[in-house]
């Protein structure tokens, strides 16, 4: 009989709670047993009180609700090998046998780890006496089972990740307040908002609000004096008539040498150089908290059905599957794949090849 475990893990993002509902029914349906592990790796570690096995009523009412329900945090203990041979021990005396883990690509790396080293990890279990080689027998292989939950969407291999259409609505919503507001007092606003290695929100966002310009990292401006070069550009703008001017920052921008671009530093050259009355605004963690929009809730749901059944297809030389969705389908790739594309991304950042970042995001991406 299989014995699901399910975490989230890494940053929570809006859907996670949809996916821990839909992968908790979808495994009693199947005739599995669900249990949830509390805290993300955190639970793994520790166990006791913190594996809980899950009915169909313990995920009532998750749809609607932000967040992660049975807890996330970002966990030292499963980076070292002894944290990982406790997570072992307490899935065996749990007799879990496969996991679905709901987070982003550090966590995702981390759950392929734990496979790989899997048979390593027993023998050692049992070299110490804290199992018996017939207790071990039956979880000689561990299934893995990737979802991507991270307002980011910073994953490859995937269109979208859980969580980000919500924090996108949420930007835009704040970047309306705030064009009304600046529309009054024909101000300019610096908006930062999240997205760490990652220009997805900044630039969605800039098109969904028709902000007048935008900081991303994988594109930064080309020219030495890319200064003037936002001036003029919102200099034009106010003389067709804009009463107010938008800049959106993501949190990672960097000029072309890899230094940061802060929000404060674009509201000292709006003030200076173009006399403008400038307000910075760093949205925060309210882009990150709150109800999950629809498609985040639907996306979740189907791609948590996708996971356990992944899990009763999984054989022990299938490598670890990542769910993802791609011209709205939902897909099943082996999920060290896409890490290690989204690694290249980071790489070709740090070596400042800015085309192939932007290719690796979006093949499609043109000039
Ligand atoms: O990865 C999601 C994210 O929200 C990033 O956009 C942001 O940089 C980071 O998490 C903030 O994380 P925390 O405040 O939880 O440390």
């Amino acid at each position: 009989k299989m014995r699901i475990g399910v975490l989230t893990s890494g940053g929570d993002s809006p859907g996670m709670n949809a996916a821990v509902r839909s992968i908790v029914r979808v495994a009693i349906s199947r005739g599995c047993e669900a249990y949830a592990i509390f805290e993300g790796y955190k639970g793994l570690v520790n166990g006791g009180d913190m594996i809980k096995k899950f009915e169909w009523g313990d995920v009532r009412g998750y749809l609607a609700i932000g967040g992660t329900l049975i807890g996330t945090a970002r966990c030292a203990a499963f980076r070292e090998r002894k944290g990982r041979l406790s997570s072992a021990y307490n899935l065996i005396k749990n007799k879990i046998n496969s996991l679905i883990v709901c987070g982003g690509d550090g966590s995702l790396t981390g759950a392929n780890a734990l496979r790989e080293e899997w048979p390593g990890l027993l023998s050692e279990l049992i070299e110490e006496g804290r199992i018996t080689a017939e207790e071990a027998e039956p979880y000689k292989h561990l299934i893995i089972v990737g979802l991507v939950g991270s307002i980011d969407n910073d994953m490859s291999s995937t269109d979208i990740t859980i969580g980000a259409t919500t924090s996108l609505h949420r930007i835009c919503e704040a970047v309306d307040s705030i064009s009304s507001t600046a529309l009054s007092h024909s101000r300019a606003f610096v908006i930062e908002v999240m997205g760490r290695h990652c220009g997805w929100l900044a630039l969605m966002a800039a098109v969904s609000c028709g902000a007048d310009f935008v900081f991303i990292p994988e594109r930064p401006p080309t020219r030495d004096d890319w200064e003037s070069d936002i001036c003029e550009v919102l200099e034009r703008h106010r003389r067709l008539g804009k009463r107010k001017t938008i800049v959106i920052v993501a949190e990672g921008a960097i000029d072309k040498n890899l230094k940061p671009i802060k929000s404060e530093y674009i509201k000292e050259l709006l003030t200076n150089r173009m006399g403008l009355d400038t307000r910075v605004t760093t949205l925060g963690h309210t882009q990150r908290g709150g109800r999950p929009c629809t498609f985040d809730r639907n996306l979740a749901t189907i791609q948590g059905v996708e996971a356990v059944e992944a899990v009763l297809r999984s054989t022990p030389d299938t490598p670890s599957p990542l769910i993802g969705v791609r011209q709205n389908k939902i897909t099943c790739d082996p999920l060290m794949l896409a890490v290690e594309k989204t690694n290249k991304i980071a790489e070709a950042i740090a070596q400042k090849n800015f085309r192939l970042a932007m290719d690796l995001r979006d093949p499609e991406f043109t000039e």
